[in-house]
């Protein structure tokens, strides 16, 4: 295990997860990476650590380049254990280094979590000298735990941003010049909308409070490293946190004979001849993240379910549940279904995109047994009407 020089005398010293296909019920299909950074000064400072089954490879990072046992400040940036899961591995190879976190959530949350360690709180604005560098934190509230903060250090221009700005994308390369930008950006979106959209507006006080800084590199916590498309991850924060919106349509349902998603394949066409683009997923084989990273952008949701039991299927209320928690902002959304007898999976649809917020763009469109010719040139002519 080598440490990668990113700069004249810092190391991305973190670990690659290349086979985690799941982040707290996020699917993450090109894994992801912990990433750590070890600054070389008069004062060594480890930036953040790495998720604890992979302890070992940030110290052996580490050793590759110093002694960690010279290590002499920790910022802990996070508290959520991806980030800090090594602390008490490494804090054990540098007895006397400090720990810096933010005053009071991270030194809370960290102390419940580890015991007492020798922590140093910071609060936003503070500053610590290691040497020839400055370290600046920034706290980020909310962005996304209450702890959470940034750190800059203007006499190299790098923000180590920890979750923001990050991706949840394995790869040996660390740098976006160096991977296909469409993948990192739709990985960005991914974990944006996965992650972030709750907190909309801290992201724009976030944003804010970053504008006022010259940033060459962004050294994200998961991913991969900004510096040659920083105004474009920047800009796209800034969209997906104000919930800008593309002429876009999610229809998103699950089927138990057929008939459902023949009215979805309706309101896909409909959609497309209205000139709106269309993203489909079936639930039976797409996962919720993925159909949530299309809700981000989209101006419509078609959310489908025939009656099970009286109630919708359970792929559909787990996606409702898991978006209601995500809080869209400026959704139109409409609920359509099928059923035997009974019916009840519409309106209960429609009850849960109400509580989320959403605006009823459409009458339920809810149809016993088998769509007629009649009943699909109906939704047709009320899609257009949109
Ligand atoms: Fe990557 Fe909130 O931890």
């Amino acid at each position: 295990m080598q440490a990668i020089e990113i700069k004249p005398g810092i190391y991305w010293v973190g670990a690659i997860d290349w086979s985690m296909r799941s982040f707290h019920g996020y699917s993450t299909n090109r894994g992801s990476s912990y990433n750590a950074y070890l600054i070389l000064d008069d004062k060594v400072t480890l930036i953040d650590t790495v998720k604890a089954p992979f302890a070992d490879d940030l110290v052996a990072r580490i050793a590759s380049v110093i002694d960690p046992a010279k290590i002499d400040y920790i910022v802990s940036n996070h508290v959520e254990p991806d980030h800090s899961g090594g602390l008490p591995i490494i804090s054990r190879c540098c007895p006397n280094a400090k720990i810096i976190t933010s005053s009071p959530q991270g030194l809370r949350g960290l102390t419940a979590r580890y015991g007492n360690l020798p922590y140093q709180e910071v609060k936003t604005g503070e500053a610590l000298s290691i040497g020839k560098r400055t370290l600046k934190f920034v706290a980020t509230p909310m962005l996304h735990w209450p702890d959470s903060m940034v750190t800059y250090c203007p006499e190299e221009k790098i923000l180590f941003s920890n979750d923001a700005f990050g991706q949840h994308l394995a790869s040996n390369k660390r740098f976006d010049d160096e991977n296909a930008l469409p993948v990192v950006m739709e990985e960005a979106k991914k974990y944006y909308a996965n992650i972030l959209m709750l907190f909309g507006k801290q992201a724009q006080g976030a944003l804010k409070a970053l504008s006022a800084l010259d940033i060459e590199l962004i050294a994200v916590g998961h991913g991969i490293l900004w510096r040659s498309h920083i105004p474009e991850i920047l800009a796209s924060y800034e969209n997906w946190s104000k919930n800008e919106r593309d002429d876009h349509a999610v229809i998103v349902f699950d089927t138990m004979w057929g008939s459902t998603e023949r009215l979805a394949d309706t309101i896909a066409d409909s959609f497309t001849e209205k000139g709106i683009a269309v993203s489909f997923f079936d639930l039976r084989s797409n996962h919720i993240s993925d159909v949530t990273t299309e809700v981000l952008t989209s101006k419509y949701l078609a959310v489908g379910s025939p009656t099970l039991n009286n109630q919708m299927m359970p792929s559909v209320a787990c996606f409702l549940c898991y978006i209601k928690g995500l809080q869209p902002k400026g959704l139109q959304a409409f609920a359509f279904g099928s059923y035997g007898w009974g019916g009840q999976s519409v309106g209960l649809i429609e009850d849960e995109l109400k509580a989320i917020g959403c605006e009823i763009c459409l009458e339920k469109i809810r149809v016993a047994n088998v769509p007629t010719r009649a009943q699909l040139a109906t939704i047709r002519d009320q899609i257009n009407s949109l």
